[in-house]
């Protein structure tokens, strides 16, 4: 257990409290097994602390819910929100929502933010459902596979459907196949480091690392710009994709197909990956605590299939174990990073412009006054208090909160309630299973192997 040393309200000439280690081996921690590393750090300096990495200005961690208020509350342009998302730029390009700022930004928010909120993103509750009985009926019995790859099927399957329509034709199959297998670049420590460090993306050829991400690459753009053209000239549906080809910015001019392509790649991206290795760990932490499941499935009995997904979604305790998984481990363990464009005070300290706030996700989802033993999962904190939005972010925060909460919650409650009623699962082993570095985001060691061990046809 780490337990930080308080913070004492720092004096104008108090300094920051600074990681002292050279920047090289922080960036190294950082990219390799940043949990540890930022929780001695926390233990060692406290709520608030500087480090360096290199690549990156000079960083300061924010782990305490005043901290992460004061950047959540504060005017967005006042950061700089997008050079610290440069990483992710050779798999979105340079033209998605990850790394629009200012106007442009604000707009294209506004565009896509109905697909993914209320009675529209509520019409996607059948097709995931549907989704999630196809995938899972495949499941081989009383034989290992990984849940990891499993439910990247269900979410690549139901942001395919999301943002284009369609997720079951000849293009479709390629394109899922290539996204996955281009993303698997990333499954690895080494993979994540291509990323992190521009002096590896170099094509040493088909085999190499970055060599295979850039054919993949190559062959996703031309699928879908070919699908983009393709599109262009057939009536509109009620995909995103459709949704894009009719908006016209303030001088009246439609997005040109490469920034179509780079929005449609960002969408792929952040709508499934994070909400892939959400049900994985959800799956795992169900079977892994047997009351929890005991709990879980007592809860379900109350409902059928044909129950109404929206009635299914305000399931309590199905939402404190979502609300559970999220906070244990987070998928993204930092939020963006906010470079200040002006000076500004945080905590009590006077940051100079350039620096980079870094409001921790991990560290405030694991700081013992809010979440009392928080190495344990306990669905049952969030049936007994309610936390406020600096206190619990998973989905970070402010202008640049993750476009597809209300979207992905709804997906894995939808899919776990699916499954669940349909199949008896059980992990292959009782061991602990810790978080690894995919790309950005944080997944289940190994992928949580589980075996099916009966189908229930009587739901
Ligand atoms: C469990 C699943 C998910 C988690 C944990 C998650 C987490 C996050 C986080 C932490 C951020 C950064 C917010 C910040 O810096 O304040 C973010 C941004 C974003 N997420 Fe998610 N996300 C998930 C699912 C999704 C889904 C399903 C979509 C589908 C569209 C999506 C699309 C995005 C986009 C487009 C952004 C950038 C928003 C902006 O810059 O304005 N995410 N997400």
């Amino acid at each position: 257990m780490t337990v930080a040393p308080p913070t004492i309200a720092p004096t104008p000439s108090t300094p920051l409290p600074t990681v002292d280690t050279p920047a090289w081996l922080q960036t190294l921690q950082g990219v390799i097994n940043p949990i540890p590393f930022v929780e001695k750090a926390r233990s060692q300096y406290g709520d608030i602390f500087k480090g360096c990495s290199v690549g990156f200005p000079p960083y300061i961690v924010l782990s305490h819910p005043d901290g992460i208020e004061q950047v959540f509350t504060a005017n967005p342009d006042l950061f700089d929100s997008v050079s610290g998302n440069q990483i992710i730029a050779p798999i979105t390009g340079n033209q998605g929502l990850l790394l629009l700022e200012g106007k442009a930004h604000q707009q294209r928010r506004k565009l896509l933010m109905p697909p993914f909120h209320g009675e529209r993103m509520r019409a996607y509750g059948e097709t995931m459902r549907a989704i999630a009985t196809q995938v899972s009926q495949q499941w081989p019995h009383h034989q290992s596979f990984v849940m990891r790859t499993a439910t990247q099927e269900i979410t690549l399957r139901v942001i395919l459907q999301t943002v284009f329509g369609i997720d079951n034709n000849e293009r479709f199959q390629r394109l899922r196949q290539l996204l996955s297998e281009m993303l698997h670049t990333f499954d690895t420590p080494l993979g994540s480091s291509h990323l992190f460090f521009t002096g590896l993306q170099k094509d040493f050829g088909p085999w190499s690392i970055w060599g295979k991400f850039l054919r993949r690459r190559q062959e996703i753009n031309d699928l879908i710009l070919t699908e983009i053209q393709e599109r262009r000239h057939q009536p509109l549906g009620e995909d995103i994709l459709s949704l894009l080809l009719v908006a016209r910015d303030e001088r009246g001019e439609s997005m040109a197909d490469t920034e179509l392509r780079d929005e449609l790649m960002t969408l792929l991206f952040a709508g499934h990956e994070t909400t892939a290795s959400a049900l994985a760990w959800a799956f795992y932490w169900i079977h892994k605590i047997p009351k929890v499941r005991t709990k879980l499935l007592a809860e379900l009995s109350d409902i059928t299939l044909d129950t109404d997904p929206n009635d299914i979604a305000k399931l309590p305790y199905l939402s404190a174990i979502c609300s559970e998984t999220l906070r244990i481990y987070p998928l993204v363990i930092f939020t963006f990073g906010r470079i200040l464009k002006q000076p500004m005070e945080i905590m009590g300290y006077d940051l100079p412009s350039g620096v980079m706030l870094s409001p921790c996700i991990y560290l405030v989802h694991h700081r013992e006054d809010l979440y009392p033993n928080p190495k344990e999962f306990q669905p049952e904190r969030f049936l007994e208090r309610q936390f406020s939005p600096y206190e619990y972010l998973p989905f970070g925060g402010s202008n640049r909160r993750c476009l597809g909460y209300a979207f992905a919650l709804f997906e894995m409650k939808l899919i776990l309630a699916t499954i669940l009623k349909q199949t008896l699962l059980s992990l292959v082993n009782q061991q602990s299973i810790q978080p690894v570095r995919r790309g950005i985001t944080f997944t289940p060691a190994g992928g949580v192997p589980m075996v099916v061990t009966t189908t229930n046809t009587t739901p």
